[in-house]
């Protein structure tokens, strides 16, 4: 697993090398009729070239890709899910992006609970790497040569009154439009960048709750379950933190399909427990 992870932190650069070469739209659309930007593509093509050279995994599965690619005569069995790009819509304004990782034991169709490393590298003023390994949630920082150097060790996530809510304010269902008139008047500050993976990297350092709800019309939200929620679902887990679709824990979800969405609350334990109670209230009432 740790050469798999170098091999993932090794190809960070590669991706990050290309964002000089375009920030334009690709002119196609992935499985959920998104527009690809060229750098989603980019990234998509740098990790599955790679990884299928190296025969470091058995499975395969991506935001770009329509199903599960499975790599022959593996060296492993792992298999991995990969937002290549995530947050790519703030290329072409220069905010923070990022490549979100999950690694399973096998089939990636599989709880995110199970799930053995999870990992993203963000591309912002620094390049970072967050990876939950096992042994805590560690932070890594490039340095001039390409290298990381571990910065933070056995990170938790803060108590702060910080919240990241994703959605149209005119579509929120009624218990979440409870929660958010809950967190404001609490002096909750609104901190929401249109990147989950750089608005998650905030909230695992400063504290807080990260939401994309299910919302009127589309009572699933937006978030993928696999590529998204899983992977930071694991670190901001294994960080004193938790993840929930409003109802129950999201890595606790069997997956049905690779595109499966899920509505996320992601962050510290008493906010995700909050929106539980408005939900399982809004309910029995
Ligand atoms: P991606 O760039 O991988 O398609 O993901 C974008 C996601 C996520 O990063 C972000 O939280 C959310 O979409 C923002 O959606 P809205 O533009 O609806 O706020
Ligand atoms: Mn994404
Ligand atoms: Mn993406």
């Amino acid at each position: 697993m740790s050469e798999l992870i170098l091999f993932l932190a090794e190809q960070g650069k590669t991706i990050k090398s290309g964002f000089l070469k375009s920030q334009d739209k690709a002119g196609t659309r992935n499985m959920y009729g998104e527009e690809q930007m060229a750098l989603d593509k980019w990234a998509d093509d740098v990790l599955i070239k790679g990884l299928k050279k190296t025969r470091l995994v058995r499975y395969i599965a991506t935001e770009e890709q329509p199903v599960i690619i499975e790599i022959e005569n593996p060296k492993n069995q792992f298999g991995v899910v990969i937002d290549p790009l995530d947050g790519s819509s703030l290329i072409d304004v220069n905010l923070a992006v990022g490549t979100i990782i999950g690694i399973y034991p096998g089939n990636v169709l599989d709880k995110g609970k199970n799930m053995i490393a999870a990992m993203y590298i963000l591309y912002g003023p620094l390049t970072t790497l967050t990876l939950s390994a096992g042994n805590g949630v560690c932070d890594f920082v490039m340095d001039e040569k390409g290298e990381f150097n571990l910065t933070a060790q056995d990170i938790r996530i803060p108590d702060a009154k910080l919240y990241a809510p994703g959605a149209l304010r005119k579509d929120y269902l009624p218990a979440h439009a409870k929660f958010i008139e809950e967190l404001e008047n609490e002096g909750y500050k609104l901190r929401f960048s249109g990147s989950f993976v750089a608005d998650m990297h905030q909230i695992l350092h400063k504290g807080g709750v990260f939401t994309y709800p299910g919302y009127a019309g589309k009572e699933k939200g937006k978030l993928r379950l696999l590529f998204e929620a899983n992977p930071i679902g694991k670190i901001i887990t294994d960080a004193g933190g938790a993840i929930s679709n409003g109802r129950t824990d999201i890595l606790e979800m069997k997956p049905t399909a690779i595109d499966d969405i899920t509505p996320i609350y992601a962050g510290g334990k008493k906010e995700i427990r909050l929106i539980e109670k408005m939900i399982a209230e809004s309910q029995s009432g």
